[in-house]
């Protein structure tokens, strides 16, 4: 979910639709927005997209300046209106809006049921206004007068709840103040003039102003018209101020493009060239073993006798981790394992000495990684030092939440991301995961410098790799694209470094198209997936000279004599290959280590073609978001 909050001179319904809109990406199943105006709340919400709610705004002129909106990726209770937020307290005197999860939600609403407050949705967010009620109540019995204690009232709620949580609140009998805390879900105050603005991520910040303050987890803030004053939960006022960020709002437009991802997808040749910057030394002398090729801003303590790496991440990421214990292990020999963080934070494998856990996310806010990464760290805490954590992140946001959680950060340089499809944060993080191995593989001298300089070489091409893929592939796909009109199945076939993509073109396809689609290590299909094929399934198969092409070559034809269309992601002029499939997806010639970069362009290109053929929302595909932060 998305939250913002405006406390100023200007019309707040204006500024929170607009922050909303830039948060929609974090859900899209309802929105609302709740202002302070003449003494009253006034909450207007509806269900669906974000335009639903701005098409019930415009019906009225509302000029309050304080309020706070809600974009919702429902949790608990359906995606109603009911349940939309901001919620209220009973007698409406109260209204938050939340992102995250309440853990014990049931036992309050009990508890609160019984003092007489009335519910009025099924969602864990409504006993919030009600629990605020409730302790402005008793501080009014025992004062006889409203006191300086909304604040009071929201710190004395959030000390009883448990779980993720960040909220703003405002009330009707405080309408100067505009409240919000953060529990392990990102929320950022900006600085403006005489105003201020609170939002869930900074894009909803960066048009108004670039002063901004990142709440740490048990911290709240009372932001008035005249400044920001932050307190820990225990009530302990903080010393904190905004930094600045250089941020270009500009990068959060669509400059054109009719969707982000198509956008996005262009943008791979320029941040791929981004990491090549920032990671190569272009002063690297091969004859010098003390210097590395690669800079990646690490401290050689994280490096120190690594005996082993683990990999933690969610969806496409945990994909670039799949890409990136490949690399480690065959580059560097050091062995890794990969982990959806949301099953290794409840089953750890048992504590290796000398390990080094990796954090991969977009958007580093994903509640699962974060709660791995968070427990990996406690229970390494004190132990002997072998044992002791050692956490790199590997992300675009190094401002992000993950970035306070770890001691180190390769940044990917991919800047945000908007579709919900990750696409160039994909490729980037596989940029970062070749700069790790290759830097690791450089001080364990597991590479020669011969090798090192062709794979150094090899890299370089890759940035117009992908524009002569961009150039020549994507009106040939757009046209293949047609003809899947009525497919309802994809098989997507890789092997050894390019399995990972397999994996990734299926999710790609399902996330943006709805259609069902599986990635298999091509050598398993017969072990099960070729019982789905028939001449309506089509196959696509990466087949990248190297170590597994004939093999994939053979997978292949055993998906064709099943009637299957083959569709092939294989070099430019491969004539073996030209025969064996029904379609081509060329890319140009790359070594094998390198096609990952390659070869997931095209399977890219004709997810969103699909997608956007069938008329969906590309960018906002049903019961998807971009950035997690729940459980
Ligand atoms: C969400 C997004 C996916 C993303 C996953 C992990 O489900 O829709 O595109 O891969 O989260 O996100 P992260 O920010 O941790 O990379």
């Amino acid at each position: 979910c998305g939250i913002v909050g405006y406390i100023g001179t200007q019309t707040a319904t204006d500024i929170l639709l607009a922050g909303l809109e830039k948060l929609e990406y974090r859900g899209y199943d309802s929105a609302g927005i709740a202002t302070v105006l003449e003494g009253e709340i006034h909450c207007v919400r509806a269900k669906g997209k974000l335009y639903n709610l701005r098409e019930k705004l415009e019906r009225e002129v509302n000029p309050a300046k304080l309020g706070i909106g809600h974009t919702r990726w429902a949790t608990h209770g359906k995606p109603e209106e009911y349940n939309a937020h901001p919620h209220m307290d009973s007698a409406m005197r109260v209204a938050v809006v939340q992102n995250g999860i309440i853990e014990n939600y049931r036992e309050l609403r009990e508890e609160l049921k019984e003092r007489g407050h009335e519910f009025r949705s099924d969602t864990d967010t409504e006993v919030i206004p009600h629990l605020i009620a409730e302790f402005l109540r008793q501080e009014q019995l025992a004062n006889s007068q409203p006191t300086n204690s909304l604040l009071e009232a929201v710190r004395g709620t959030v000390n009883k709840l448990k779980g993720a949580f960040a909220i703003a609140v405002i009330s009707a009998d405080y309408p100067d103040e505009l409240i919000v805390a953060r529990q392990q879900a990102p929320l950022s105050i900006g600085f403006g003039q005489g105003e201020f603005f609170c939002a869930s991520d900074t894009p909803a910040l960066v048009p108004h102003t670039n002063a901004v303050l990142t709440l740490e987890n048990g911290e709240l803030a009372r932001l008035t018209p005249l400044g920001v004053e932050v307190y820990n939960f225990a009530g302990e006022r903080l010393k904190k101020y905004p930094r600045t960020l250089n941020w270009n709002p500009v990068l959060v437009e669509k400059q054109g493009f009719r969707h982000f991802m198509l956008k996005e997808i262009y943008e791979q040749p320029g941040v791929v060239r981004n990491c090549l910057e920032a990671y190569l030394d272009d002063n690297w002398n091969p004859a010098d073993v003390t210097q590395s090729p690669i800079n990646l801003g690490i401290s050689p303590e994280l490096y120190a006798d690594l005996e082993q790496i683990q990999i933690l991440a969610c969806g496409t990421s945990w994909h670039a981790g799949l890409v990136g214990k490949y690399l480690l292990e065959q580059l560097a020999g050091i062995p890794t394992m990969v982990q959806y963080a949301s099953e290794f934070r409840y089953a750890p494998a048992p504590l290796t000495a000398n390990t080094l856990t990796i954090g991969v996310t977009q958007s580093g806010e994903t509640a699962d990684t974060l709660a791995a990464l968070e427990m990996e760290k406690r229970r390494r805490f004190g132990q002997l030092p072998k044992y002791e954590p050692r956490l790199l992140g590997i992300t675009n946001r190094p401002e992000s939440s993950l970035g306070q959680l770890v001691n180190q950060i390769i940044d990917t340089h991919a800047g945000i991301e908007i579709g919900v499809a990750a696409t160039k944060t994909f490729v980037t993080q596989l940029m970062a995961f070749y700069g790790l191995a290759l830097d690791l593989a450089w001080r364990r001298q597991t590479l020669t410098a011969t090798r090192m300089e062709e794979i150094l070489v090899g890299l370089r091409q890759l940035p117009a790799q992908i524009e002569l893929i961009l150039e020549s592939q994507e009106r040939y796909i757009e046209e293949l694209a047609h003809s899947f009109a009525e497919t309802h199945d994809f098989i997507f076939l890789g092997r050894g470094i390019n399995f990972p993509i397999a994996l990734e073109g299926a999710l790609k396809l399902k996330e943006i198209s709805y259609i069902h689609a599986e990635g298999y290590p091509a050598g398993e299909m017969k072990h099960g997936p070729i019982a789905l094929l028939d001449a309506k399934v089509p196959v696509v198969a990466i087949a990248m000279p190297g170590t597994v092409y004939e093999k994939v070559l053979s997978n292949a034809q055993e998906a064709k004599a099943r009637d299957a269309r083959l569709i092939g992601v294989t070099p430019m002029n491969e004539h073996e290959a030209a025969e064996t499939f029904d379609d081509l997806l060329p890319v140009p010639v790359v070594e094998e280590l390198l096609s990952p970069i390659l070869t997931v362009i095209p399977l890219q290109l004709l997810a969103y073609h699909i997608a956007a053929r069938r008329g969906l929302d590309v960018d906002q595909p049903r019961n998807l978001a971009k950035s997690v932060t729940v459980e």
